[in-house]
């Protein structure tokens, strides 16, 4: 043949072997980066398996202790509480109440863990309010932004009084994090920290959160959450946190939305979180659990490209056993 040009360049060179591959690794995931979001339901002496989240249940307050231990045992980087009240109404009740099951599970987990695991905590009125919002409606039955930032407040309140170290305001009202940030620090609790749901997209991928917190929404999110085809409305909002003493900033959710959390961990300088939601969960164990595709393999990679696409720490349900899978990794 003669003139056949062989390349001098082999990138596959440092691809030959695993301990070459480790070498030259650009991302990683370890255990601290993650954080594991649970569901606490008032008034069941079992756990509830959530059926469109195979693996995830609603836990008891027994039960959701140990979770804590467990999370605190396996060095993850925190515990993210969602509570499901056993009523709900207009405006949300439950969520206000000392005795309410968020911020008693808050006060249970704190007791457990102490310092060792950053508990942190939902702050939303949608998994408390009857018709699903995540704000408290006017007389036309919209989302009333700024009636909502005075729940959010006291919400912020409650939850620092039970023992909070992150509040997590993830209701894409406007200038939440400053209300929340002025009612702390005005009842001195300039410790905890806020961890803001900046860009969070109106998404389809959110379905199995509705059967794990039991919510049937009335009519769609669209007013408050973001337009999916806005990535610069996004770093706007991260900004905007930013600027309204946000301690770390997020995306939600994670796989469709890769390219934000790029944009924002370049724009801001606080850590970057990002929410790899129950849609994503589900899509991967379904596949799995039809043998499509290799499930630990599945969990490892999606981990690894939020990662990449430039999130600091990741809140996943499958935080306790990829914390597992990486430590037989190392
Ligand atoms: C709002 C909230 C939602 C999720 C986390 N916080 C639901 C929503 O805004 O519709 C979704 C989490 C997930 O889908 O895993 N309280």
């Amino acid at each position: 043949m003669g003139g056949m040009e062989f390349p001098v360049v082999r990138p596959r060179r440092l691809r030959r072997t695993p301990a070459l591959r480790r070498m030259v690794a650009e991302t990683h995931v370890r255990p601290e980066q993650l954080i594991l979001p649970v569901f606490v339901r008032e008034g069941v002496s079992e756990p509830v398996p959530i059926g469109s989240m195979p693996g995830v249940v609603q836990h008891t307050r027994d039960s959701l202790k140990k979770a804590a231990a467990e999370a605190a045992q396996l060095g993850l980087g925190g515990i993210m509480l969602f509570g499901v009240p056993e009523t709900k109404d207009a405006v949300g009740s439950g969520a206000l109440d000392p005795n309410g099951i968020l911020n008693v599970a808050i006060a249970d987990v704190v007791a457990e863990v102490g310092d060792a695991l950053p508990v942190m905590s939902d702050l939303c009125l949608d998994e408390f309010t009857d018709h699903g919002h995540c704000g408290v409606l006017d007389d036309d039955g919209a989302v009333d932004n700024d009636a909502t930032l005075e729940v959010y407040a006291q919400m912020a309140l409650a939850h620092a009084e039970a023992g909070v170290a992150l509040v997590g305001p993830s209701g894409m009202m406007d200038g939440q994090v400053g209300v929340i940030r002025e009612a702390l620090d005005a009842a001195d609790h300039t410790d905890v920290a806020i961890l803001a749901y900046s860009a969070k997209y109106a998404s389809a991928f959110y379905g199995p959160f509705r059967e794990a917190v039991d919510s049937t929404l009335q009519g769609d999110r669209r007013t408050y959450q973001q337009d999916p085809a806005n990535a610069l409305e996004g770093v706007r909002e991260a900004l905007l946190d930013v600027a309204e003493g946000a301690d770390l900033v997020m995306v939600k959710p994670a796989l469709a939305y890769l390219d934000v959390i790029r944009q924002v961990r370049d724009a801001v300088d606080v850590p970057v979180a990002a929410y790899n939601i129950s849609g994503e969960y589900a899509m991967v164990e379904a596949a799995a659990a039809n043998g499509w595709i290799d499930r630990e393999a599945a969990i490892l990679e999606t981990l690894l490209s939020i990662r990449r696409a430039g999130a600091d720490v990741i809140l996943t349900y499958w935080a306790a056993e990829a914390a597992g899978l990486l430590r037989g990794q190392g």
